[in-house]
């Protein structure tokens, strides 16, 4: 839009210029205009780089701002190189555990204490906004201003190195990232020397193998950014995939069985137990049939422990759970249980 406006106020006085260099037939007039163009282009040249280079200089501080800001950022806590870094095994203690959210009013977990032994499977269940992925924050140590004492193999979390720590605990989400590349690159990413054994070890274990194998290209596969070329099923096995390829003795399925379809779901349940087996594992999960399985289930109630037991214990004491169960499993309610004796119907996570 400037360009052609820019270009009209030069031409036009040049074109007024020529015309009355014709129309009076004067010489010296026409060297004169010749002149007056060879100078004003001279001139005006300079200029413009001066006000380009005003605004490249401009575009430049910008930029260092914003990279100085994220460069000059203090280096989290944890990574001085002199935490600890013995191989760990993960059995996990929480005793008296305190959180609270920056800016947040009530504390998101409230004296949490439990304790998963040495290659046990824990669930956890509890309503949206009961603390169940804060529980598993804490364990990352992505906060480091809780109160009590989180300790994995008996020493405190707070004295790991914090890389040495989070690469022992795998972590799959609900909704989880995959980057362009094929799928073996993407199993691959936290273990770039892995053979291509590995990664289909690792695709069996999560139950993908089963879709890989009727891809024309395999392993090969390329998937484009977003993974649109796959269903959100495929997507949730590959990211299992690639949290098992590095064989952490911690995993943590936080809903990551919660946007699968029900027969991907089902192939998923039927090999927690293999997962699960050599390490230690947490499954959060509102379905609670991927929980019956565990070795203990923790039923959490706005950021405090109500109960913990084993599946069968749970439903026969606890209401919450008993509730959560025969609303999701209709056709199990026993004869004599109705509506009204459940007393928070509307559980929901
Ligand atoms: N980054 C945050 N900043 C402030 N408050 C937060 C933050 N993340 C969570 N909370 C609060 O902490 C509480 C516990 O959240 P958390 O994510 O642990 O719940 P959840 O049990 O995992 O819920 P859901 O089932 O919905 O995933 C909630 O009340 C939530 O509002
Ligand atoms: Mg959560």
């Amino acid at each position: 839009m400037v360009k052609p406006l820019e270009r009209l106020a030069v031409s036009a006085p040049y074109a007024f210029g020529v015309y009355l260099a014709v129309s009076s037939g004067d010489p010296v007039y026409v060297g004169a205009l010749f002149a007056f163009l060879m100078l004003s282009q001279r001139v005006a040249g300079p200029l413009m780089q001066m006000a380009q280079l005003i605004n490249q200089y401009d575009e430049a501080r910008t930029a260092v701002t914003i990279v100085g800001r994220l460069v000059n950022q203090p280096p989290e806590e944890g990574r001085s190189g002199h935490g600890v870094r013995v191989p760990l095994k993960g059995h996990i203690e929480f005793s008296g555990v305190t959180f609270k959210y920056k800016g947040a009013v009530s504390p998101a977990l409230n004296s949490i204490s439990f304790e998963i032994p040495l290659g046990t499977t824990l669930g956890v269940m509890g309503k949206s906004g009961s603390g169940k992925t804060t529980i598993t924050r804490l364990l990352q140590r992505l906060h480091s201003d809780y109160g009590g004492l989180i300790k994995v193999d008996g020493v405190d979390v707070r004295e790991y190195d914090v890389d040495h720590l989070r690469r022992n605990v795998g972590v799959v989400l609900q909704e989880n990232f995959l980057f362009s590349g094929t799928i073996r690159e993407n199993i691959a990413a936290a273990k770039p020397d892995a053979t291509f054994d590995d990664v289909v070890r690792a695709a069996r274990l999560a139950g993908a193998e089963e879709f890989i194998d009727k891809l024309p290209r395999g392993y090969e596969t390329y998937i484009y950014e977003g993974s649109t070329n796959l269903s959100g099923g495929q997507r949730q096995r590959l990211a299992i995939a690639r949290a098992l390829i590095v064989d952490p003795p911690i995993l943590i399925l936080d809903e990551a069985t919660s946007a699968l379809d029900a027969e991907s779901e089902t192939i998923v349940n039927a090999n927690i137990s293999r997962i699960a087996q050599g390490r230690t594992l947490i499954i959060i999960s509102h379905r609670l049939s991927s929980l019956t399985k565990a070795d203990a289930i923790l039923v959490l109630n706005r950021g405090v422990v109500n109960d913990i037991g084993r599946h069968e214990e749970l439903l026969e004491r606890n209401d919450i759970y008993s509730s959560l169960w025969y609303q999701q499993n209709t056709h199990l309610v026993p004869a004599g249980r109705t509506e009204k004796n459940f007393r928070s119907p509307t559980l929901v996570s």
